[in-house]
């Protein structure tokens, strides 16, 4: 059923009711397919765990938006766009300094994405072209908005981006001023890749309903970043690991879980509206994390990660998610908690962008209906005849 063959009223209330928009189908796309019993996930047509094992995220991206895979050159050209567009305008930065210190990382991202808008020079055109300039401009230096965000609320001044290192590689040098080692810049890499697009989530989903009205493309972003920032959805990498803190031992994960299952308590990492197998992603996430353990030689996070996903799949059958191998494996690469959300939006951005493309390419307005539940006929009581 698609949006626009909502069912009347009276319809919708005598079918069964599904909360969430659950199994409806509220778009057409060309760029990513979930298969969630089997644990599939394709861009463009292509298997993720080819992308995972052979691409690169730049790479990944001009598959997203171009539809297929660029040619040497066309590698070559994009990537130097890329590199040229990591910098971010004078006047963004002045609008991170002026943040109080205590704003989420998100909340920072939302903020400077928005007010990037008004210093684009391709602000108020929404042709194609200009649309790709500004996904351009956006994706290349969201990673710039967030590393200064976490260097400026420590007190500390921005670094610039480097043009010599790759996306990944590039965001932890402006973390913190030091060149990441290959293994880690190259897992970060490949964690980019499984996180640029993922079929109608909510987030891409707000910014094709922004997309639809005809709202501008820094406007889909920003409500896309809004919706990825809930625990719900990419909010959940964050939320994973500081119940991996506060459980603290492998010995403490049973007793930890089984009370939380007692008291109905959701366990962040697990369940997943589409997958009903593993999610592919968390596949590649979950070697990732080993590796990063066996580098580090510190596996209590892995340990505990494997002890969580053993108890949860013998109690509740529920599979792991993308957010659950990420939290481990960012928090072993020193990235800090509260920019693992923000990583997610770094790489999703290239597919919010590309949907947004797709959306204004076959554009009708998304506006679903609601089915009214409240009082009708409710006579009105002039206020001084109501007490
Ligand atoms: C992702 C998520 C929002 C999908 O939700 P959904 O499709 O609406 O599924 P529901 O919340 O209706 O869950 C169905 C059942 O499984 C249970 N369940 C789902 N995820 C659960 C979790 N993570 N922990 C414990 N129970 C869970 C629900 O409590 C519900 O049980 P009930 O039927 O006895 O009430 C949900 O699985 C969740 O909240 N997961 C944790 C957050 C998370 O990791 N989000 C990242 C997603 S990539």
């Amino acid at each position: 059923m698609t949006i626009s063959e909502t069912p009347t009223v009276e319809a919708a209330r005598a079918a069964p009711r599904k909360e969430g928009m659950e199994g409806m189908i509220a778009a057409r796309t060309a760029i990513s397919k979930i298969d969630g019993l089997n644990g599939h996930l394709i861009y463009r047509g292509l298997d993720i765990n080819d992308l995972a094992e052979r691409s690169t995220f730049e790479e990944t991206t001009a598959l997203l938006w171009y539809g297929n895979l660029p040619t040497t050159t066309q590698l070559k050209n994009f990537n130097d766009k890329f590199v040229r567009n990591r910098l971010i305008p004078n006047q963004v930065l002045s609008f991170l300094l002026a943040l109080p210190r205590r704003t989420s990382a998100m909340g920072a991202l939302r903020t400077a994405v928005s007010a990037s808008a008004a210093f684009d020079p391709n602000e108020g055109d929404n042709s194609l072209e200009a649309n790709v300039n500004k996904s351009i401009r956006l994706t290349s230096s969201m990673p710039t908005i967030v590393a200064a965000w976490h260097r400026i609320r420590q007190g500390l001044w921005p670094i610039n981006p480097r043009d010599d290192l790759s996306h990944a590689a590039n965001f932890l040098y402006m973390l913190n001023g030091k060149e990441p080692t290959e293994k880690v810049a190259h897992a970060l890499d490949v964690a980019l890749i499984l996180h640029a697009d993922h079929g109608l989530n909510a987030s891409t989903f707000a910014a094709r309903v922004t997309a639809s009205t005809l709202s501008n493309l820094h406007s889909s972003i920003v409500s896309a970043i809004g919706t990825l920032k809930g625990p719900l959805h990419g909010g959940a990498n964050e939320q994973v690991m500081r119940t991996l803190l506060q459980v603290g031992d492998v010995d403490n994960v049973e007793p930890w879980l089984l009370n939380a299952f007692e008291e109905k308590r959701k366990v962040m990492g697990f369940g997943h509206r589409v997958y009903k197998a593993d999610d592919p992603r968390a596949t590649w996430l979950r070697k990732l994390a080993h590796e990063m353990a066996a580098e580090t030689g510190d596996t209590r996070w892995i340990d505990m990660s494997e002890k969580m996903r053993e108890v949860v799949q013998a109690n509740k059958q529920l599979p792991v998610n993308v957010d659950f191998y990420s939290a481990s494996l960012y928090y072993m690469m020193d990235i800090p908690i509260d920019l693992f959300t923000p990583l997610f939006a770094i790489s999703r951005v290239s597919g919010w962008t590309a949907h947004v493309y797709e959306q204004y390419s076959n554009n009708r307005l998304i506006r679903p209906e609601s089915e009214y539940i409240g009082l009708e006929n409710v006579p009105y009581v002039p206020i001084a005849e109501r007490d």
